[in-house]
């Protein structure tokens, strides 16, 4: 595919070669009111700042749609309802640097209850709506969390008999179990609320559990902090400017929803559109006309869902405002690409970046040539290279491990509860080693190659091997069981299993729809292994672990045993 010129004119990052010689990140943290107050709170700059300091209090910062509900939600609004809220934990005894977990669909009460939480210097643990008991109990109960947020229909999911540390539980809906707290009861109760808790810059914001190649998902501990690098690729990456309206169609339950779905656009005052629910892909494009989107940031099964609804559908809605599309989380095929240029007249620029980095790291931008198939070029004062598993860098055309210097503001700052897994990231300092293989050409473009280290890709969703694994395990019929991904045309990779029986155990169809729904229940429906391939054994190394590799092996069918 030929490569795409610059797009010059109206973008942000003016010029690409100069920035990266002289862009500190020093340069944009004088842009926050902390830098001469000396205060902090991401939540202030975030929406109290757009009220007190910037006149904004009218203009509406989140769009909000589901079904029948659809709702607008001004700064000034949010402002008053997240206090509240802070009101609300406050008068429960919830206070700063306690975990608070929000396990709640996208929703308002969703994002009033963060920023409510952050207000106070409360730690959010956000919980995606899909995770079932075993997935909620390992993250709520890792992180300590004193309280949770959910609704009426999720809470029969939470093992509260496994979870000591757990004393308050707000629900928001309308059968309100025994001994839960009412949300909105609450919230229509509060007469004073309390004034905003400033916090340090490192002080913990959120705890993300993300899945890693072993053992049980990693609590990722992001601080306020985070801002300094979502501000300024709100600007150049995403070139949000006023009088945009921002749409990311992620879930706030995993990194591109919180960092993008609202801190990012909010920062600059920019709104969001939030649609809850299922949708298909008739809804998306009468979401983007509805709300006369025009900066877009979704991921490629995303726009391969819209490629099937046909060009018929496009020709029925006016996406007119559409100016910038960006792409996330897995590979940006040619054929997505294509399709883009074609029918959305625009070409898609793709973003590298992982739950650790906070921040869109490697990407492609506006004022530079897009060359299809690469994940971009590393952001004006991120330096990205390809090491070797030594540490050595590597030159270009050579591919190797994805790293990254040490050192970024929206870094992780440290995997909860476990120091030796966030070392283990750093093992070659200076670098952050990613996890991810790609190489880089002459010119500094990086290309994405795949994960080194058996982490599970499916439709943009990360999924851990190993916790799949322990769960298949813990079914009657599963001597052992070895997961892996196996690659797919549409979503990337799928979880596949291989499974060694116990004794007096018969491998049937209905087995597999046993064990997959035993996976769904357990932990969450995109974890469920879609393919099943029974091994007399699973292959382990000396130490006891499964081999991944020869799982590998299996399933590019390079023999094995
Ligand atoms: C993958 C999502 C190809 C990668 C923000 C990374 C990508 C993992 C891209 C992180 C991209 C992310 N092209 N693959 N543009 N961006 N990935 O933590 O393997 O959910 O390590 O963060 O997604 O997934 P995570």
């Amino acid at each position: 595919m030929a490569i795409i010129p610059a797009r010059p004119g109206d973008h942000n990052l003016k010029d690409y070669a100069r920035a990266r010689e002289t862009f500190r990140f020093e340069d944009v943290e004088r842009e926050f009111s902390w830098y001469t107050t000396g205060r902090v709170n991401v939540v202030y700059e975030a929406v109290d700042r757009q009220v007190e300091e910037r006149g904004m209090g009218q203009q509406v910062a989140l769009y909000y749609e589901s079904g029948e509900r659809q709702e607008e939600y001004t700064f000034g609004r949010l402002q008053e309802e997240s206090a509240r809220f802070a009101a609300v934990l406050k008068k429960y005894g919830v206070q700063k640097g306690d975990r608070l977990g929000i396990f709640l669909p996208r929703s308002p009460e969703l994002y009033i209850s963060f920023l409510g939480a952050a207000r106070l210097g409360v730690v959010v643990v956000p919980l995606f709506e899909a995770f079932m008991a075993e997935a909620l109990r390992d993250r709520l109960g890792d992180s300590g969390a004193v309280g949770v947020v959910t609704t009426s229909e999720l809470y029969p999911r939470l093992p509260l008999d496994q979870l000591p540390a757990l004393k308050h539980i707000f629900v928001v809906g309308e059968d309100i179990p025994k001994g839960a707290v009412d949300w909105h009861r609450e919230m229509s109760l509060v007469t004073e609320t309390p004034p905003l808790e400033w916090v340090g810059r490192e002080h913990p914001l959120f705890i993300l559990y993300a899945s890693g190649a072993d053992g049980k998902a990693r609590g990722l501990v992001h601080v306020h902090n985070i801002m300094v690098g979502l501000l300024i690729t709100a600007r150049w990456v995403h070139d949000l400017r006023p009088g945009d309206v921002y749409w990311c169609t992620a879930d706030p339950g995993w990194i591109t929803g919180i960092a993008y779905g609202f801190l990012a656009p909010w920062l600059l005052g920019v709104p969001v559109v939030v649609r809850g629910g299922r949708f298909n892909a008739e809804d998306w494009c009468a979401t983007l006309a509805r709300y006369r989107v025009s900066v877009w940031y979704s991921a490629p099964t995303a726009f391969r869902m819209l490629m099937s609804g046909g060009d018929e559908l496009l020709a029925r809605y006016d996406l007119n405002r559409l100016r910038h599309i960006l792409s996330v989380g897995e590979p940006l095929t040619e054929e997505v690409m294509e399709w883009s240029l074609k029918k959305l007249g625009q070409p898609i620029y793709d973003t590298w970046w992982m739950s650790e980095t906070g921040m869109n790291m490697i990407c492609n931008y506006r004022c530079m040539p897009v060359k299809p198939g690469s994940i971009g070029l590393p952001l004006p004062g991120i330096h990205a290279a390809i090491v070797d598993d030594e540490g050595k860098e590597l030159p270009p055309g050579k591919i190797g491990n994805l790293a990254i210097r040490s050192g970024w503001p929206a870094q992780f700052r440290a995997v909860w509860n476990d120091p030796a897994r966030y070392q283990q990231y750093f093992q070659h300092r200076p670098w952050f080693i990613s996890g991810d293989a790609a190489y880089r050409d002459e010119e500094g473009y990086y290309y994405f190659q795949g994960r080194v280290d058996g982490v599970i890709n499916t439709s943009g969703e990360r999924v851990g091997p190993a916790e799949v694994e322990s769960r298949l395990e813990e079914h009657p019929a599963v001597a052992r069981a070895g997961v892996a991904g196996k690659p797919d045309r549409l979503r990337g990779e799928i979880v596949k299993a291989f499974i060694e029986l116990n004794p007096g155990y018969r491998w049937s169809e209905d087995l597999a729809a046993e064990l997959r729904n035993f996976v769904k229940t357990g932990l969450a429906a995109h974890a469920a292994p879609r393919e099943f391939e029974v091994k007399e054994s699973i292959p382990l190394t000396r130490d006891g672990r499964v081999d991944r590799r020869v799982l590998r092996e299996w399933i590019l069918g390079l023999g094995g045993r």
